[in-house]
């Protein structure tokens, strides 16, 4: 990609981020890198991704999905941790670099679980057509996701 066509593809993201503060930019590059998820990504893809997404911060304390309401975001965590707590099963402690909130999102099912931040959260959240345009267009992000609900699956017949 030529200079001028990135620097014009930086402007587009900067008259975006002055409408909508929240909405994450080109700037955020350097954080999503160290997003496990995200790896392998190229600083152009990873440009594209941050133009999806909006950035949120949660207080220590505050449950940001609820299991049982409908959903529709995806949120990985930037900063912080949050606790998992699975209505009759064990919590599960999510960190910097996790995700979670793609269940409902991929089969339409209400929230499965309350998620609590337990410090200060800063999260990446991605809105329900823009995650699946992410995993059409992103075979990687779609294989990273598969492999984690995999882990998750195992996790919890572990726990039975
Ligand atoms: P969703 O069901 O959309 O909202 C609650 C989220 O909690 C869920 O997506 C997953 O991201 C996460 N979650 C639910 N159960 C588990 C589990 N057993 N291990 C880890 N994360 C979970």
């Amino acid at each position: 990609m030529s200079r001028s066509s990135i620097e014009a593809e930086i402007a587009v993201y900067a008259a975006l981020e002055v409408r909508d503060p929240a909405r994450m930019g080109p700037n955020w590059v350097p954080l999503l890198e160290q997003v496990p998820l995200f790896a392998g990504l190229s600083a152009r893809h990873l440009r594209r991704l941050a133009a999806l997404a909006r950035s949120k911060r949660f207080a220590d304390g505050t449950t940001v999905v609820r299991a049982g309401d409908p959903g529709n975001s995806f949120y990985v965590i930037l900063e912080g941790s949050a606790r998992v707590v699975p209505p009759g099963g064990r919590p599960i402690r999510l960190r910097a670099g996790d995700f979670f909130g793609e269940m409902a999102l991929l089969d339409g099912a209400p929230r499965s679980a309350d998620v609590t931040a337990t410090e200060e959260l800063l999260t990446m959240t991605i809105g329900r057509s823009a995650f699946t345009k992410l995993l059409r267009d992103e075979p990687q992000i779609a294989h990273g996701i598969m492999r984690t609900l995999a882990e998750r699956l195992r996790e919890a017949q572990r726990s039975l």
